[in-house]
């Protein structure tokens, strides 16, 4: 079954043409984050507008570098939610009239779901059962993996998702959108142990987190720095680094604590902050010491991306799922 992948959900937009028998056939992306970066966030209205200029021709693209004419399809997913309403539109507008001109079904897709299945489109994928964190930009998620739709929640934020925090520490900081990479570059020059912030909830049981909390703390040292003059960069890399370590070494805690609880030894992370270095690092070494092991997806599959839908689709249409009513679009949707 060859499917049509189409993600529109917040700023970028994502095309692909993924193929059960022979894997991602193309991929291609256009990240709006330039446009939105001097409003320090995601203008919903922006991200619709440009959503409808670069569609067509990303799907020209795709269609082109896998050699197929368009419309050598089986089938078109695109992402439903949760996500911008507007963006969402967008791109189930352009799914569903396609599936109908080319007389194929079209299957609204969970966001969440498709960063959660993206690290099955590298070489040597997990095997269920697993235990996936999934860390982006609006969600904290630890969830036991069956299979395909068989997903338990274990816990989640109970305010700012790791992403966000990352975002919104890097805005106080003065740092440009999205806050996660430009912390992650700058934390490299810190000084380890230069700030030592909280790590929320880690000090009793549970897999819930919380975040709003850790960026309040770096608040409150960078106001006591800027007020004492001593805001060098030294002293930005030192914070960044104390933040970074603190969100890394919490949700360590969490994994390991839901791995042992489940009994499980692979551990899958998924979604944007997946594609940070010293989290890969930290629960690679956390799980070698449980003998397990973790997977995630390439860095351009741990942010949003068109393959991850193009994927968790394909699976969901051979399972013989599809759109019984018209475009769906959630802003909030429970996986
Ligand atoms: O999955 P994603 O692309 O979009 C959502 O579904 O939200 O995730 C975007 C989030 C942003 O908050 C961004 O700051 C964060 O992922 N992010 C990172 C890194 N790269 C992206 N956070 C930490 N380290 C990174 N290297
Ligand atoms: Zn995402």
């Amino acid at each position: 079954m060859r499917v049509l992948g189409i993600e529109t959900s917040c700023d970028e937009t994502g095309v692909a043409l993924y193929d059960s028998e022979r894997g991602l056939l193309a991929d291609a992306l256009f990240s709006q984050i330039d446009l939105h970066r001097i409003y320090g966030g995601v203008v919903p209205e922006l991200a619709s507008r440009d959503h409808v200029k670069r569609l067509v021709p990303l799907m020209r693209e795709v269609f082109e570098r896998a050699g197929l004419q368009p419309g050598e399809v089986d089938g078109v997913a695109y992402t439903a939610g949760p996500g911008l309403v507007g963006a969402l539109l967008v791109g189930g507008a352009c799914a569903r009239a396609l599936a109908f001109a080319w007389d194929v079904p079209a299957l609204g897709v969970h966001h969440m779901e498709g960063h959660l299945l993206a690290p099955m489109l590298e070489e040597a994928p997990p095997q269920f059962p697993f235990v996936a964190l999934l860390v982006s930009g609006g969600h904290t998620q630890l969830v036991r993996v069956d299979g395909i739709g068989e997903y338990q929640l274990l816990g989640e934020s109970l305010d700012d998702a790791a992403g966000e925090a990352f975002d919104k520490t890097a805005k106080l900081m003065g740092l440009p959108y999205p806050g996660g990479p430009e912390i992650a570059r700058l934390a490299e020059s810190g000084t380890p142990g230069a700030f030592v912030f909280p790590r929320p909830m880690t000090d009793r049981p549970g897999l819930e987190f919380s975040f709003s909390g850790l960026k309040t703390s770096v608040l409150n040292a960078w106001q006591q720095c800027s007020s004492a003059g001593e805001v060098s960069a030294q002293v930005q890399a030192d914070l960044a680094l104390g933040f970074e370590t603190a969100v890394v070494e919490t949700l360590t805690i969490k994994c390991r604590r839901a791995l042992k609880q489940t009994g499980l030894k692979r551990l899958v992370i998924a979604g944007g902050v997946s594609a940070n270095q010293r989290l890969r690092s930290s629960l690679e070494k956390m799980t070698a010491g449980l003998k397990g092991e973790v997977f995630y997806a390439r860095p351009a599959f741990c942010t949003d991306n068109g393959a991850m839908i193009a994927y968790a689709g394909c699976q969901r249409l051979l399972a013989g799922q599809q759109d019984v009513s018209g475009i769906e679009a959630r802003a909030r949707w429970p996986m």
